[in-house]
């Protein structure tokens, strides 16, 4: 739009495309750290990236987070012309029920008038528990959907701020502050360098499986979580399109 010639905001995607050396770079006006309605259209263009990429039936894995909750909120039944089956994308990572991958699943589903799974596992599974859970049907059928997701829409968030919103244990957090982690994203801490320095053991989605994934959207905006993103993003597959807005844009430039 002219609006967007205007401000700036089409140069700056095609600046931090190339940057960022991802697929794509969406960018929204404004900066959600300060403006909550900021958010709200960061959840509109993610579901209208959405609508560009589902073609007949598909299985849509997702996390959770305030982000992915308004992209939730902006999805209608006309997002894709077949059947859609929403995942959460990993086991539980110590988030809040609101903020859980399961709750955004059926939310999506009940926004779309489709189909959803949950995944209720416990926070951090020990080795021996791990090796027992996977055994379950219900939770293997799961586990073989996310595999097989044909789209992945997550968010990023800044890596204390996660770690407190989660109430992580007290060693972790000095494992999570002593490496300087600054992102985090499916329950994944990374430092400036995009390293992992920390995760939760949990089952679901792995990182390095991410790029098996033929289509993934991260959603995830305002200033402060600039070095989230662009510490997640040395590690992000190639195929990651980018929905954020001008705040964490500016500083990522
Ligand atoms: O805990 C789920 C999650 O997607 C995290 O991986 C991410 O860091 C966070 O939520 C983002 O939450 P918000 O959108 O509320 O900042």
């Amino acid at each position: 739009s002219v609006m967007r010639e205007v401000t700036g905001i089409n140069e700056m995607e095609k600046l931090l495309h190339k940057k960022l050396n991802i697929s794509k770079v969406i960018i929204v006006a404004g900066d959600s750290d300060h403006s909550p309605w900021v958010k709200k259209e960061i959840g509109l263009a993610a579901a209208n990236c959405m609508k560009t990429l589902l073609r007949g039936d598909n299985i849509i894995a997702v996390t959770g987070g305030t982000t992915m909750a308004s992209v939730a909120e902006m999805l209608t039944p006309d997002v894709a012309d077949g059947d859609l089956l929403f995942v959460p994308a990993r086991g539980g990572i110590g988030e809040d029920v609101k903020n859980q991958a399961n709750t955004i699943c059926a939310m999506m589903a009940d926004h779309t008038d489709s189909k959803h799974r949950v995944l209720y596992v416990p926070d951090e599974v020990s080795e021996e528990m791990y090796k027992s859970i996977i055994k379950d049907p219900h939770i293997s059928e799961v586990l073989r959907l996310i595999k097989s997701a044909d789209l992945l829409v997550h968010g990023i968030g800044e890596a204390i701020t996660m770690a407190q919103r989660r109430k992580t244990s007290a060693s972790n957090m000095d494992i999570i502050k002593g490496a300087k982690a600054v992102g985090e994203a499916f329950g994944y801490y990374f430092n400036e360098d995009g390293q992992v320095v920390h995760k939760v053991e949990t089952i679901g989605i792995r990182l390095e499986n991410l790029s098996e994934v033929p289509n993934v959207i991260a959603v995830a905006g305002g200033s402060s979580k600039s070095k989230a993103i662009r510490a997640y993003l040395k590690k992000a597959p190639p195929s990651t399109i980018l929905i954020t807005d001008e705040g964490a844009a500016k500083s990522l430039i």
